[in-house]
């Protein structure tokens, strides 16, 4: 009955509130040209949240803030949200990785975030190995070579038979390696043709020197 007593004198919290939790964390974002990235999180229960980057906090006015009630579970989740710059990347970016995390308080104390890192998007221009075109004589195995221009997040790559994409799956006697090489694994007559690389990431996407196969009979 007495139970009050015992109680620490701390009104309203009748009960101790969990730390924060957070219902969705911060990802990994890639700056496209001057586009901003939003980076936003959500936990419960909070008082406060805010983004700390590269160690520092954001400033409170950088940060847009809602707070509601999340209909399935009845609890008070609250969202945060910055926007990161490529400017702010730049200055950054040549020293070290650009990084934010959320800092999330609740009575009890604070829970920290994943780090989510920010990057500028590119992709180089120039192949590190282009394919290289050569006479062939039928039913050989051809090895044609593509490394593609450095880029963040890394190239993919694709190859084009004249105007068209090789489809591996379409075509099994074509087989793209994990290297991104392509090999023709008994070369037909009907391979004789001009063979490119394309390599592509959310930015660019570059085409390799033409590869041409001639591909001679007896
Ligand atoms: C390859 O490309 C060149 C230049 O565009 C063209 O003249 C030639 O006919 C092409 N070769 C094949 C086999 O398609």
């Amino acid at each position: 009955d007495n139970v009050f007593l015992f109680l620490p004198g701390t009104f309203p919290a009748d009960f101790p509130e969990p730390l924060p939790h957070f219902l969705q964390e911060p990802e990994d974002a890639y700056i496209i040209r001057n586009q901003a990235v939003s980076l936003s999180c959500r936990a419960t229960p909070a008082n406060q949240i805010y983004f700390r980057c590269n160690g520092e906090w954001v400033h409170q006015r950088e940060h847009s803030t809602q707070e509601r009630v999340e209909h399935s579970s009845g609890l008070l989740v609250k969202e945060v949200r910055i926007e990161v710059y490529r400017q702010q990347v730049e200055e950054v970016f040549r020293l070290e990785e650009f990084w934010c995390q959320c800092v999330a308080w609740s009575s009890s104390g604070t829970t920290k975030s994943r780090k989510a890192h920010v990057y500028i998007a590119y992709l180089k221009k120039v192949f590190k190995v282009e394919p290289l075109g050569k006479d062939v004589p039928l039913n050989q195995e051809v090895l044609l070579q593509c490394l593609p221009p450095e880029g963040i997040p890394p190239a993919q790559v694709e190859w084009l038979k004249n105007q068209d994409i090789i489809d591996p799956a379409a075509d099994r006697n074509f087989y793209i390696t994990t290297d991104h090489n392509l090999i023709i694994k008994q070369v037909r007559l009907s391979d004789t043709a001009n063979y490119t690389c394309l390599a592509y990431n959310i930015v660019a996407r570059r085409c390799s020197s033409m590869a041409t196969i001639t591909v001679y009979g007896n």
